[in-house]
């Protein structure tokens, strides 16, 4: 990536492609906080915000800006979180009962036996891909199950699962226009397994969503559809993300790393530190929905805004020495998981499964460090991808 340089360059020019690329990304945010902080580029209709107090309002104020802002036939349309209120509050209730912190603690055990049986297949080797051995398929294999995929069904379901974004294959499937047909064909097996539950109810998300009334209505087969898609797809990138990112940001701080085997005791705030420091969520986006005054700028109405959610994370009037990586930052209000009435669903889930996945490799896997000499690939859209992730350790 090269020096950043202000105005007449779109922001995908400064979107980390490798780990050397993130300090020049976090100085572009610090440079446009300072100078720009609600900034519309000549070449592109979209208002892109960098403070925290002003990204804060952005996607908290739901009656200015509205949450159905996306583009063309994405897979985000038409699902929850795309939706304004009052159809909002609707369609969480559905889902808020899947995913109380209790709900979710009952899964706990399944989650340490999975990640065991991950780490037990590369145990003895030495080595391993964070992200295609435990950080791609922990979440998948949860989220699977929480649905109700039939175990014999997860790998068709894990190709499918890379199509939510990431993964070479899919990138490559996806250019050749075959993700139209891939949605058809997980469109119609999850039809076939509502129909299926609908007659054999299980406890499982699939058989709840599909019994579940809203004001007396049940969800049309369609958009019981795109729930699957959209947990889907907000469920695991994100969640593999957060685990490969917190490897990274822990190789690259041996001090913290030291200390965390010392302290297990330091995990919730060191994952939460990770989600500030390095988010898998990078920006969201919103619709004007009227005229608006944001950071001394008028915005006119319907008019998109792209909101940093990362800048945000990294704003001095917010977070005292921002750029420090600091395992015990409390207070630490980040927005990795959004704020207000959108804020993630998942969240309960996506913590259970950090905090489980974390210290089984940080005490299982001895002396782990990155592999060096090969070039980590990252892609960075609305989410932080990590493509790849080699790291090495004492084999057991
Ligand atoms: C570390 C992992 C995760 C991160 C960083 C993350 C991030 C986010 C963010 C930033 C939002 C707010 C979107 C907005 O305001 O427009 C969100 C919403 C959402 N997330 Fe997550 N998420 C994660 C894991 C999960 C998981 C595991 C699930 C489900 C299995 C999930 C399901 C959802 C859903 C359904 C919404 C929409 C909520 C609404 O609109 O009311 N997420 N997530």
């Amino acid at each position: 990536m090269q020096q950043p340089q202000r105005r007449s360059r779109t922001f995908a020019d400064f979107l980390p492609r490798s780990p050397e690329d993130i300090p020049q990304a976090y100085a572009w945010f610090e440079q446009m906080r300072s100078n720009q902080p609600v900034f519309r580029a000549e070449q592109m209709p979209i208002w892109q915000v960098f403070r925290y107090e002003d990204v804060q309002e952005v996607i908290t104020d739901y009656n200015r800006f509205s949450s159905d802002a996306t583009f063309g036939d994405s897979f985000l349309a038409n699902t929850l979180v795309t939706t304004d209120p009052p159809d909002h509050r609707k369609l969480r209730n559905l889902v808020n009962q899947a995913f109380t912190p209790r709900a979710v603690a009952r899964l706990s055990d399944r989650v340490t036996q999975t990640t065991q049986e991950l780490i037990d297949a590369v145990k003895a080797t030495g080595k391993m891909d964070v992200v295609s051995d435990i950080a791609f398929p922990l979440p998948a294999k949860i989220i699977a199950e929480m649905l109700g995929v039939p175990a014999e069904d997860w790998d068709i379901f894990r190709r499918w699962a890379r199509f939510g974004g990431g993964e070479n294959e899919a990138s490559r499937e996806r250019a050749e226009g075959s993700a139209r047909d891939m949605r058809q064909e997980m469109n119609n097996y999850f039809l076939r397994l509502l129909e299926a539950r609908r007659k054999d109810p299980r406890e499982d998300l699939i058989t709840s969503l599909s019994n579940a009334e809203i004001d007396g209505e049940r969800l049309s087969k369609q958009e019981l559809v795109n729930f699957c898609f959209l947990l889907l797809a907000a469920g695991q990138e994100t969640t593999k993300n957060l685990i490969a990112n917190a490897i990274l940001c822990l190789t690259d701080h041996p001090d913290s790393l030291a200390r965390l085997q010392r302290e297990p005791a330091l995990m919730p705030t060191a994952i939460e530190e990770v989600l500030r420091y390095l988010p898998p969520v990078w920006f969201l986006f919103r619709r004007t929905t009227q005229d608006v005054e944001l950071g001394g700028q008028h915005i006119p109405a319907d008019q998109m805004i792209l909101a940093w959610t990362a800048s945000a994370n990294r704003d001095v009037a917010q977070f005292p020495e921002p750029d420090r990586f600091n395992i015990e930052r409390a207070p630490n209000r980040h927005f990795a998981f959004g704020h207000g009435i959108h804020f993630c669903v998942g969240a309960p889930l996506a913590r259970l499964e950090a905090k489980v996945v974390l210290p089984m490799m940080l005490e299982q896997l001895k002396d782990l460090k990155r592999v060096e000499g090969v070039p980590i690939e990252i892609s960075t859209g609305i989410v932080f991808v990590i493509r790849n992730l080699p790291v090495a350790f004492q084999p057991a």
